[in-house]
């Protein structure tokens, strides 16, 4: 909430000592630019993952048993026959629960502490601040130190929940190499499913978390060759970590997308092998 004008004076941007300028920022560059495409990038992944988490249409493909991973693990009797790698423990849910209700809630959580993210919507939607060299709109800073920003601190129990899902995630894309008469076999399909589970091991394997649960609070890396070794290259993988975070969010996408097409019958999946 921002302060009374009387108070305005006397904090943040405006603290006895910062240099006193009147306009919001000098910068003359288009410094809106990165904030407003974020926005534009985050709101359409939501969207998009909100409506096709939801719909409960074209998820997974009979013939070639590719299965979106925005329906993984399909647990419920809701369930298409044949989705449900893991059987079926739950009774049919109303449709205001998406189909995957278990790892939905911890993916989300996993993004949005995630410490990429967290600088993205602080910048982009919270304007806090927008930029270098821009003042943001709030007049007090109380960081993550309290509710609710302090939930920013179960970021580390997410990324184990996260590395579950990716197993299995994993175990979907290794049982979709099907083909259409039994058997194995593998076409486009298969290709878009395991370059998407490879980059989200690589998401979150490069997160902050995972650095330290491989090399942190170790007082002698000398003492702990393999954890140094497994340190270094999470480091090098970390460097990476924002491009990841939005790359994945295209391939969940474009893997969603490309099973709702082949799911629907709108197109034919390009077979290679059966
Ligand atoms: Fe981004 Fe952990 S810091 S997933």
């Amino acid at each position: 909430m921002s302060a009374p004008a009387t108070e305005r004076d006397a904090v943040g941007v405006f603290s006895p000592g910062r240099a006193r300028i009147l306009a919001r920022t000098l910068r003359q560059d288009r410094w809106w630019l990165s904030p407003l495409l974020t926005v534009i990038g985050l709101a359409a992944f939501v969207i998009y993952a909100t409506v096709r988490s939801f719909v409960r249409t074209a998820y997974y493909s009979t013939e070639y048993h590719y299965l979106s991973p925005f329906y993984s693990p399909c647990l419920s009797e809701s369930c298409v026959p044949g989705a449900s790698h893991f059987g079926t423990p739950f009774p049919e849910l109303p449709m205001w629960i998406p189909l995957a209700f278990l790892s939905l809630p911890f993916l989300l959580g996993f993004r949005l502490t995630c410490y990429y993210y967290r600088k993205a919507y602080y910048r982009s939607v919270w304007l806090s601040p927008p930029a270098c060299a821009v003042a943001e709109p709030h007049s007090r800073y109380t960081g993550e130190t309290r509710l609710p920003l302090i939930i920013q601190n179960s970021h580390r129990y997410f990324f184990y929940a996260a590395v579950i899902i990716s197993v299995i995630n994993t175990y979907d894309a290794v049982i979709a190499f099907h083909g259409a008469d039994g058997g194995f076999g593998f076409g486009l399909g298969n290709v878009i499913l395991v370059v998407n589970v490879l980059l989200l091991w690589t998401y979150t394997v490069s997160c902050h978390s995972c650095r330290h649960v491989t090399g942190g609070r170790l007082k002698h890396f000398s003492k702990h060759p393999v954890r140094y070794w497994i340190w270094t290259r999470v480091s090098k993988l970390n460097t990476r970590h924002m491009q990841f975070a939005w790359i994945t969010l295209g391939t969940l996408v474009l893997t969603d997308f490309y099973i709702m097409l082949v799911a629907s019958n709108t197109i034919s999946d390009l077979r290679f092998v059966g």
